[in-house]
């Protein structure tokens, strides 16, 4: 074990992951319980009830107990390393501003609690979707649940198999792999909370190669449900949400992508709101990217219009908006003719 550092707390995890390993502990995620704890304060909210129901090292719960007010109490559970996060809450007793009870129960045992939480964290290994399952009805109406999915290759259409039986989809390597990912899983998380008469909406997200992260709010089931397709050209980067078996632009074959989320990605003046409490420079420029970030579907790359057109590759500040999904990605609401022409026109 090893002493780590990390926002305002301390606490023992192994240096190492390895098999064996007893505590896991990623210190690459730090970027992502930094946006947490911003996320959290940004909702300006306090007295709630929050349960990080897969607490590994603690690190999480402990962190958003003592970086922010909004808690009245943090659960932290853990099926295997409970003895290691109360040990480590007692190392932060000084810095913690509510309540913090340890538990060692199955994740999937939720479903059978009295318990409801205002803030409800599932952060498993792999799919989060078995879990879903047990904690959504768990999660009270107008909270807040924060979900992590680390099987990028079945969201991303490289394990087709395990992507149509996890999330009921079909996904497809495209340019924007990523995004048809986050919204494979989001159309998931809704289709769950449908089977409790709920609704979710996405409020925030965070995707890191195979690691997707994103937070909802629970609500009232909402029939305009916004799922759908993406027709992707097999032969040019063209795509329509109309159903089409042929792309418009050159007449080959579409792929059907999903279903999918076709609704927004996240809520933008939560995310205006967490820009201004950012201090970090790097989450500071992931916020300012994704305020200025269009709500069109799918995004383009510089790349991939590059290779299409057979000439140069440009600087992505030339075109619609950025997304924090890719460097050289952006968004355009125009259609793709008048995109190309544009691209064209800056040689
Ligand atoms: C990815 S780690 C959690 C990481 C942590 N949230 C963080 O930010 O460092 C997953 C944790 O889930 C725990 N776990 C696995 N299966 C579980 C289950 N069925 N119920 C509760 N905890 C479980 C493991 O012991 C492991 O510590």
């Amino acid at each position: 074990m090893e002493l780590f550092t990390e926002g305002k707390i301390k606490f023992f995890a192994e240096n190492k992951q390895t098999r064996d390993s007893k505590v896991f502990f990623n210190p690459m995620r730090d970027f992502d319980r930094d946006l947490n704890v911003i996320f959290i304060n940004a909702l300006g909210k306090h007295e709630l009830r929050g349960i990080d129901l897969f607490g590994g090292s603690g690190v999480r719960g402990l962190r958003l107990a003592s970086e922010t007010n909004a808690f009245n109490l943090m659960r932290i559970n853990d099926l295997k390393t409970s003895a290691i996060i109360s040990k480590n809450v007692k190392l932060n007793t000084s810095k913690l501003k509510s309540k913090i009870d340890v538990t060692s129960f199955d994740a999937t045992d939720i479903y059978s609690s009295k318990e409801g939480y205002d803030y409800l964290d599932i952060d498993p290994f792999g799919s989060p979707v078995r879990y879903l399952l047990q904690a959504m009805p768990k999660v009270r109406y107008g909270g807040v649940m924060a979900l992590t999915a680390t099987d990028g290759a079945a969201l991303y259409g490289k394990a087709t198999r395990a992507g149509t039986l996890k999330y009921g989809a079909k996904s497809f390597k495209t340019s924007y792999f990523n995004e048809v990912g986050l919204r494979i899983l989001i159309k998931r998380t809704e289709e769950i909370a449908n089977m409790y008469d709920r609704s979710v909406t996405p409020l925030f997200f965070d995707v890191r190669r195979h690691y997707l992260r994103v937070y909802f709010r629970a609500g009232k089931a909402d029939a305009r449900r916004k799922l759908g397709y993406i027709y992707q050209c097999t032969s040019c980067p063209n795509r329509s949400l109309m159903h089409s078996d042929h792309c418009e632009f050159c007449g080959e074959k579409n792929i059907e992508i999903g279903p999918l989320w076709l609704g927004r990605l996240f809520e933008r003046d939560l995310v205006k709101t967490m820009y201004n409490l950012a201090q970090d420079e790097r989450v500071k420029r992931y916020l300012q990217t994704m305020k200025g970030e269009s709500d069109a579907v799918s995004y383009y790359t510089t790349a991939e219009l590059a290779s299409y057109l057979k000439s140069k590759e440009k600087s992505v500040d030339a075109y619609g908006t950025k997304t924090v999904l890719n460097d050289k990605g952006f968004r355009s609401e125009r259609e793709f003719k008048d995109m190309l022409e544009e691209y064209r026109k800056l040689e």
